[in-house]
């Protein structure tokens, strides 16, 4: 029983990070202890993510390559969890895949008996998904050696249905995490030296526990935690610009330990695309949520996602996109090509029709554009003086160090006398598209 171990790979978001330290947890209590060497492990788990069919297409690779472990060791026991096992089921125990052992998303807790039943050389299986399960009373097990931020996950699943999504099929209905279970989570990791923790939910705007005849809404846990963790660096993604209130925003105007920074996908900047997308504002709705957001908190940083190339998307919805970029002026976003998902809405009623090489097209004119407003941003803070919390050695230099700032910026600095940990005051001389480069301030 003892002496067993377990790797775990982890495709795709945030989520599947902190699933993946749950998932250690779980098999931690019944004998497995976690290992990073794959070649030491009698059980390997691939945590794997369905938003894109080149997500889906990678794990299947790896699935292939990791079959040789298997014939050097025929007990070793092979499992795929996450949105793939939720999406594919028993496709995957496929004899060309060889999986054992396929969990969704909401059925972790019974991954030791479908490991007993995997031994005794049966497909064992278990994608059912719940509308209540959080993980609340499981404490993660910390992957990897950052010791500094760490995920704690407070809401569950997605209701919104954005046609081209398949998030609400593999990850199922929005449920919230009791409230009391999360700060008890943010304690532990405190009194452990963490510095920072990111509040994890495919919605947080959506966040609602209720409690007896008490709900605790986002606005009101953000407000709670900021208040009881002053020490603590506190975040928050991702952000629905339909539920995106300004209650949030004064919450973190009010607390300087929330970091100034809102992921807000936009995903389109045409009223009509957003309309099929089904994403339930317009355009001219977003950017007045970002006029208010830059109101109330003018030093706050703005990220988005950007999805191009959706079904019947013409050419002057595209450049709705670039000018709205040009518009919010994005400190960073992250840009996708169009991937119909088998299942989905759009899959259903809404031709996949742009063709591929206007879709990189596209794609590769907004990237274009998005590195040069990234570089224009970065450079307007130049100058200026920001707390980092350090969080380790650079790659590139050993003498210097890296962190980031209070808006999700990765700060470059000469080490001095600071360590991983601290926070620190950097003023900034230099900056590129992704990085600011600065000097410690005594
Ligand atoms: N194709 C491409 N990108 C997608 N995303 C979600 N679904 C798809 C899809 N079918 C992107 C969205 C979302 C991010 C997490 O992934 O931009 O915000
Ligand atoms: Fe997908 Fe939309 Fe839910 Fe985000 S909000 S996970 S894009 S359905």
């Amino acid at each position: 029983m003892n002496k067993r171990s377990v790797y775990i790979e982890t495709y795709g978001c945030q989520m599947n990070v902190n699933d993946s330290e749950v998932v250690a947890a779980i098999l931690n209590d019944v004998g497995f202890a976690y290992t990073e060497d794959i070649t030491q492990a009698h059980l390997i788990l691939l945590n794997t993510c369905s938003i894109r069919e080149h997500a889906e297409n990678r794990v299947f690779q790896r699935l292939h390559e990791i079959k040789k472990l298997r014939s050097e060791n025929p007990a070793l026991l092979i499992g795929v969890i996450g949105c793939m096992a939720e999406r594919l089921r028993d496709q995957l125990f496929d004899n060309d895949l060889l999986a054992d052992i396929v969990a969704g998303p909401d059925s972790y807790r019974n991954l030791p008996e479908l490991v007993t039943i995997a031994q005794n050389s049966k497909k064992a299986i278990n994608t059912h998904l719940s509308e209540t399960e959080t993980y609340a009373d499981i404490s993660p097990y910390r992957v990897g050696n950052n010791r500094i931020s760490s995920f704690v996950s407070i809401m569950r699943g997605c209701n919104n249905f954005c046609s081209y999504c398949i998030v609400p099929y593999t990850r199922g209905r929005e449920r919230s995490r009791d409230a009391e279970s999360i700060i008890q989570e943010i304690e532990t990791l405190q009194q452990t030296g963490y510095k920072e923790v990111t509040l994890l939910g495919q919605n947080v705007n959506s966040y609602a526990f209720t409690q007896g005849k008490n709900t605790t809404n986002f606005a009101q846990l953000l407000e709670k935690i900021a208040q009881k963790f002053p020490h603590i660096r506190i975040r928050f993604t991702t952000s629905h610009p339909k539920d995106m209130g300004e209650d949030v925003v004064h919450v973190m105007a009010r607390h300087a330990n929330i970091g100034r920074w809102i992921h807000l996908p936009v995903q389109s900047g045409s009223t009509s695309v957003l309309s099929r997308m089904n994403r339930k504002y317009t355009r001219e709705e977003y950017l007045q949520k970002i006029a208010k957001l830059r109101e109330i908190l003018p030093e706050v940083s703005i990220t988005s996602d950007i999805l191009c190339g959706f079904s019947n998307e013409s050419e002057e919805e595209h450049a709705d996109t670039l000018s709205l970029m040009r518009e919010v002026g994005y400190d960073l976003a992250y840009m996708f090509k169009y991937s119909e998902r088998p299942g989905t809405l759009a899959s259903q009623k809404m031709p996949d029709n742009v063709p591929e090489e206007v879709k990189i097209r596209r794609l590769n004119e907004i990237i274009t554009l998005q590195n040069s407003i990234s570089k224009t941003q970065n450079a307007a803070d130049i100058g200026k003086i920001f707390e980092v919390l350090v969080e380790g050695r650079s790659k590139k230099d050993e003498n210097e160090l890296k962190g980031r700032n209070s808006q999700n910026k990765t700060v470059i600095f000469p080490k001095g006398n600071a360590k991983v940990g601290d926070f620190v005051n950097v003023r900034i001389t230099a900056s590129t598209s992704a990085t600011l480069i600065g000097e410690l301030v005594e």
